[in-house]
């Protein structure tokens, strides 16, 4: 099994999940996990191959959904150390010109949200999943949401283990959508 794992993210969180989720898949063959305006700035960087047997995609919740510019440039704006890892694209503009084989590809999405007593309605990780299906993906797995502390104080402990473990599950064929 070959997989792709393409990310966002402004302080780390997601980054850090999407390379646990490839850690968790490793076993069951290559994976490439890639920064989304990295891969976007490469030659055919938004059409999938017929070889990539999983496309997992995630990204920040940001307002409610995928981010878009204005919520990027505020994220930059009181980002700790003054610099974000994805200062380019975000998921939501890659996915806008993305290119599934034919036949679609397997996906899975996740996305990172802030947690919060009351729960925070809307998921990056819905919309890009709705977006990918849309364009005839074959969904891999249910969206997915892993937890972090306010905007940029982290991880919430264990999110990294159940990253591993999604992403072995996923490897495996065995989360049910
Ligand atoms: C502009 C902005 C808007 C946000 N909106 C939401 C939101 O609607 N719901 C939520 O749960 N978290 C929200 N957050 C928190 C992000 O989800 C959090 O910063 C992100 O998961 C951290 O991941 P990263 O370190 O990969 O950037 C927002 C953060 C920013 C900067």
């Amino acid at each position: 099994m070959a997989a792709l794992v393409v990310y966002e993210s402004m302080y780390g969180s997601t980054q850090a999940i999407a390379e646990a989720i490839a850690e968790g898949m490793a076993p069951a063959g290559p994976v490439r996990v890639i920064e989304v305006g990295a891969l976007a700035a490469e030659p055919g960087g938004s059409v999938i191959s017929g070889d990539v047997d999983l496309l997992v995609v995630g990204g920040p919740t940001h307002a409610f959904g995928m981010s878009r510019p204005n919520t990027r440039l505020e994220a930059a704006k009181t980002a700790p150390g003054g610099s974000v890892i994805s200062s380019g694209i975000g998921i939501r503009e890659w996915l806008g010109g993305v290119a599934l084989p034919d036949g679609g590809t397997r996906f899975a999405t996740f996305d990172t949200k802030t947690v919060v007593k009351v729960k925070l309605p809307g998921s990056a990780a819905k919309a890009a999943h709705k977006h990918l299906r849309g364009i005839g993906g074959r969904p891999a797995a249910d969206p997915k949401t892993f937890w972090v502390h306010g905007k940029s104080d982290g991880l919430v402990e264990g999110e990294l283990e159940a990253a591993r473990a999604w992403g072995a599950e996923l490897a495996s064929g065995l989360v049910r959508v």
